[in-house]
């Protein structure tokens, strides 16, 4: 068990800064995600954690032992990669054994440690298999059942389920929470699928080109989003965003399309304008005419039970979502309606949240 912290570190190659001055502490047993765009700084992360890569500037903690020297076999992490390379001539048994063997653990312990771990991943009938004769999967469970038996401080994950499919990232989502519940060791996810760091995590990291946006739990991340890069990352389709002229800044009281909103902020904006965002699910939308404002229907998308709308609300586009039920189709007009409470205001410069 170990808790992490980096404390202002930095990382350049040759003369491209990928990480500043990042400041960030992993509390023991978390599970703690890294999600941002490709490209963002994600994996050098993880390497820089690891040990793979060092610092260039700054200093990594485990539980207060500073450990920028150590190799990364000294810093007793295991790292699970996004391809999983398994050893193709070994079998599910073998591979999972490799780190024990590696250790020169007696084949006693090791026959124990490797049992437990397939039970742990429901691995138990595939013992005997060889990585070609198994699923996309049930590979990936093989490589996490590998990370297990090292025991190690803390598990490193790159995108680990990124190569799997729609329904069996779902399951495997599933699974690594239940294994986090059960080994209670801090993991360090990283990934750019935001349903994933949504669904796993206890706090989400939002790194944007090697910086971090936002540090928080999932919910505070979606409901109070730091600045329009986090408010319009996290949430599909994205959230919309529409500028309004300020006319009284306390209590804030702003115009759009000659709607008047007065959502709630926590700081009074500065300039004449200020930069207004609703997801598409939080605008209120109804047929027939008479209510706030009304909008024209430019597309219609199906989901499932609902439908995506791509509205046109004056010189305004929205994206808006409504019940298959309400029966809405290209071309028609309906009102829509901005509750106030579900309004994000930012800073039409900063793109800060007020
Ligand atoms: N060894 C290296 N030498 C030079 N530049 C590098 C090196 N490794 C990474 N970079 C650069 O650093 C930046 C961050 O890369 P990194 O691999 O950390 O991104 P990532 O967030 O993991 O992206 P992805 O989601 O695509 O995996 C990129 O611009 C990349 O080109
Ligand atoms: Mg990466």
């Amino acid at each position: 068990m170990a808790e992490i912290r980096l404390e202002n570190v930095g990382k350049t190659f040759k003369d491209v800064v990928v990480i500043s001055g990042l400041d960030l502490t992993v509390r023991d047993g978390e599970f703690f995600t890294f999600l941002g765009p490709s490209g963002c700084g994600k994996s050098t992360i993880l390497n820089l954690i690891t040990g793979l890569e060092p610092v260039t500037s700054g200093n990594i903690y485990f539980d207060d032992i500073l450990v920028n020297d150590l190799s990364p076999r000294d810093r007793d992490v295991a790292m699970v990669f996004q391809s999983y390379a398994l050893y193709p001539h070994m079998t599910v048994y073998e591979n999972i054994a490799f780190p024990l063997r590696m250790k020169k653990l007696d084949r006693e312990t090791i026959r124990a440690e490797v049992e437990k771990a397939a039970s742990v991943l429901g691995l138990e009938e595939l013992l005997q298999r060889k990585p070609k004769e198994l699923s996309g999967g049930q590979r990936q469970r093989v490589a996490l059942g590998r990370a297990i038996v090292r025991k190690p401080k803390v598990f490193l994950m790159d995108e680990p389920l990124s190569n799997l499919d729609a329904r069996l990232r779902v399951e495997m989502r599933a699974e690594l929470k239940r294994l986090h519940r059960e080994l209670k060791t801090t993991i360090v996810y990283v990934t750019h699928d935001q349903a994933e760091a949504m669904g796993l995590s206890e706090r989400i990291a939002v790194l944007y080109r090697g910086e971090i946006q936002q540090c928080a739990p999932p919910l505070e991340i979606y409901t109070r989003p730091a600045n329009t890069f986090v408010a319009g990352f996290i949430g599909s389709p994205s959230m919309n965003f529409f500028e309004a002229v300020v006319l009284s800044r306390k209590p804030l009281r702003a115009d759009c399309n000659g709607m008047v909103l007065e959502p709630r902020v926590e700081k009074a904006p500065e300039a004449d304008k200020v930069l207004l965002g609703m997801r598409p699910e939080d605008i209120r939308i109804s047929a027939g005419r008479k209510a706030a404002a009304e909008a024209y229907v430019e597309m219609v998308e199906l989901e499932g039970a609902a439908v995506w709308l791509d509205l046109r609300w004056r010189e305004t586009s929205l994206k808006g979502k409504a019940s298959v039920d309400q029966g809405i189709e290209a071309g028609d007009c309906i009102n829509i309606e901005l509750p106030h409470e579900k309004l994000h205001v930012f800073d039409i410069e900063t793109g800060k949240r007020l």
